[in-house]
């Protein structure tokens, strides 16, 4: 080890001979994935960002390079020179894109000995993933976490090249600013020139993006880092990256169709061939079908509606839920039941043990047997009418098992579809049809907020309302939609946007139904209301989850693994240890004293 590299130029990614580079002397550079002492022969498998080379350390043939490849453990990092040559028949390695060459070395140099690794590199192998988390630059050295960072870059290249043709303009807005309204916690940072004032990091660029679009920007996107302090999940961190748009002067079909191009490129250039126009299902359908507004659509196990049927049931369960505005719904698991080797005895109980956990609901089954009688502890308590239109309603054939869930309308359907889920997981239903696409539109424009009693935005209150909603927004709050829509491929929402109110009166007639003083929303939008007065363009946009768009594209279960370094369940970095004490001076100058 010289201290000083003799070779200035590296000539070749490992990963990248083949055939053609026979007889070529090369410099590589690059970390010793493996080495293997084979009587008299060392072979270092060298790898870089390219992939893998093997190459062979002869003592006859240099000497020297034998004696510091004698010296190399995992992960050294290595400069060689050699000649390119074919492997010897009968040992070439067909799993190896570089499989039918290697490199036999003339010169080498370690040039930056390593650790052992805490684990080891190969892909087959199950690490914890706090250790790969601690130790994330050697986790990225597997060839798998490199292939989903390259398959992030291709894919916010794609929509920067699409997004720039269609003359979008790339625009930064800031990180330090005020609090935006998508809802959830803000991350504070502290004024040191202000006492007492504090900056909130962006949940979204959605209040500046507006305001580009009144300060003529007319086509904005930006690749935006977003933070928002709420529970953690597979699909959510602390902080994570939206493909952010806005566009002047068009409507919700605009910006459909032109997303629909975008994502077309997109899994393009992933090598993924997607079908538009992307299918439509309004909010409340939905939630009525699927029990979901992130319905996966690659698997049926529709809710079925069966509440009329039983208006004049005797079975005071139904009958009580019923007569008190609520409604009985069901699912048929088709070919799924003891009749048919599906599911047991013990496996439908787990289910009603799985529904009394989502909030305290029953969970009723019926099987349909062979003979077209059906089994069920419920059927003593219906009319054979009332079963025999159930059974007919639900389509219910021999073999199939019937599932049903009797509770307040948003309650059964919510968890009707987490019942649909489970069991599509469980039954292995969902692997088969690739990506589908579907785009959630007429969202209500409020919800009722049980516990303030009042109502509250769906989305954010620079929503607009369908031409329809306006004249009953008084009158009918709740029935009012929005021109907003939401992206879900596979049950999951990788984006969401809407039409904005670019209008001074209906803003603040929403405002008023929202309950938000004149000082509220001074003190919160000022700025925005200010801007919109100046001329403010009709408007709307939309935002992608980069990370969700990539773990799926990826087929992956996770966002984390798509971000470099992301975040544990409790938003701490165990690489650099965040979030971390901070020394009492920086508290000081910045008027905080911990309690
Ligand atoms: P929304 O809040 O729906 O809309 O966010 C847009 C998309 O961002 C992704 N996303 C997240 N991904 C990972 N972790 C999180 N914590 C997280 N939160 C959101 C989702 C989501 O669909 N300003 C509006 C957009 C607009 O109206 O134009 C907004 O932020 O994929």
């Amino acid at each position: 080890m010289s201290g000083e590299v003799r070779y200035s130029r590296k000539t070749h990614y490992c990963g990248e001979l083949s055939l053609n580079n026979v007889g070529e002397s090369v410099v590589l550079m690059g970390w010793a994935h493996r080495r293997r002492d084979h009587g008299g022969l060392i072979f270092i498998d060298l790898r870089d960002k390219e992939g893998l080379v093997q190459t062979v350390v002869s003592p006859s043939e240099s000497p020297n390079s034998f004696a510091v490849a004698e010296k190399v453990r995992s992960e050294y990092v290595l400069c060689i020179k050699g000649r390119v040559r074919k492997r010897p028949e009968g040992t070439a390695n067909p799993r190896l894109p570089t499989g039918e060459v290697e490199v036999s070395v003339e010169d080498m140099e370690i040039l930056n000995p390593a650790k052992t690794p805490p684990f080891e590199l190969e892909e087959e192998i199950e690490v914890a993933e706090s250790l790969r988390l601690k130790y994330r630059y050697l986790d990225l050295r597997r060839e798998e976490m490199l292939e989903l960072l390259k398959l992030r870059h291709v894919v916010t290249e794609t929509v920067r090249d699409f997004l720039d043709r269609q003359g979008f303009l790339e625009v930064e807005t800031p990180i330090l600013t005020k609090s935006t309204p998508e809802g959830a916690r803000d991350y504070l940072v502290p004024s040191r020139l202000q006492r007492g004032h504090f900056y909130a990091l962006p949940q979204s660029p959605q209040l500046f993006k507006q305001i580009l679009m009144v300060g003529g920007i007319e086509r904005y996107y930006q690749i935006a880092r977003c933070f928002r302090d709420e529970d953690l999940r597979a699909d959510r961190q602390p902080e994570h990256t939206q493909i952010d748009i806005e566009m002047s002067f068009v409507d919700q079909e605009d910006i459909l169709g032109l997303i629909e191009e975008m994502m077309t490129d997109i899994f393009a250039a992933a090598g993924i061939e997607i079908k538009t126009p992307f299918a439509r299902l309004p909010h409340e359908e939905a939630v009525d079908r699927y029990g979901t507004d992130k319905p996966d659509l690659r698997y049926g196990l529709e809710l079925v509606d069966i509440s009329d049927l039983l208006s004049q049931t005797e079975f005071r369960v139904f009958a009580e839920v019923i007569s008190s505005g609520g409604v009985v719904r069901g699912i048929n698991v088709s070919g799924y039941s003891p009749a048919t080797g599906g599911a047991t005895r013990k496996r439908i109980d787990e289910l009603v043990k799985f529904v009394s956990e989502q909030g305290n609901e029953g969970l009723s089954w019926m099987v349909v047997e062979s003979d077209g009688k059906v089994k069920s502890p419920i059927t003593k308590f219906l009319s054979a009418r009332e079963t025999e239109r159930i059974v007919d309603r639900m389509r219910g054939r021999a073999g199939d098992l019937l599932l049903l869930v009797a509770a307040e309308r948003k309650k059964a359907s919510e968890i009707l579809g987490m019942l649909r889920e489970r069991l599509a997981r469980e039954l292995n239903l969902m692997d088969k049809d690739g990506f589908k696409f579907v785009w959630i539109i007429d969202f209500p424009l409020f919800e009722y907020d049980e516990e303030e009693k009042r109502l509250k935005p769906h989305h954010h209150p620079f929503t607009m309302p369908t031409r329809e909603s306006i004249p009953i927004l008084r009158r009918e709050p709740l029935a009012a939609r929005a021109y907003a829509y939401d992206l879900v491929v596979n049950g999951v929402e990788i984006g969401g946007g809407s039409l904005r109110i670019h209008d001074r009166k209906l803003q603040d007639k929403i405002f008023h139904l929202l309950g938000l003083s004149t000082e509220d929303i001074k003190v919160k939008f000022g700025f925005l209301l200010d801007a919109f007065q100046y001329g403010a363009p009709p408007h709307g946009g939309i935002a992608f989850g980069l990370d969700r768009l990539v773990m799926l594209i990826a087929g992956r279960n996770t966002i984390r693994d798509v971000i470099a370094f992301p975040k544990t369940q409790t938003a701490s970095c165990l690489m650099t240890g965040a979030p971390d004490e901070v020394d009492g001076k920086q508290l000081r100058e910045l008027h905080i004293r911990l309690k």
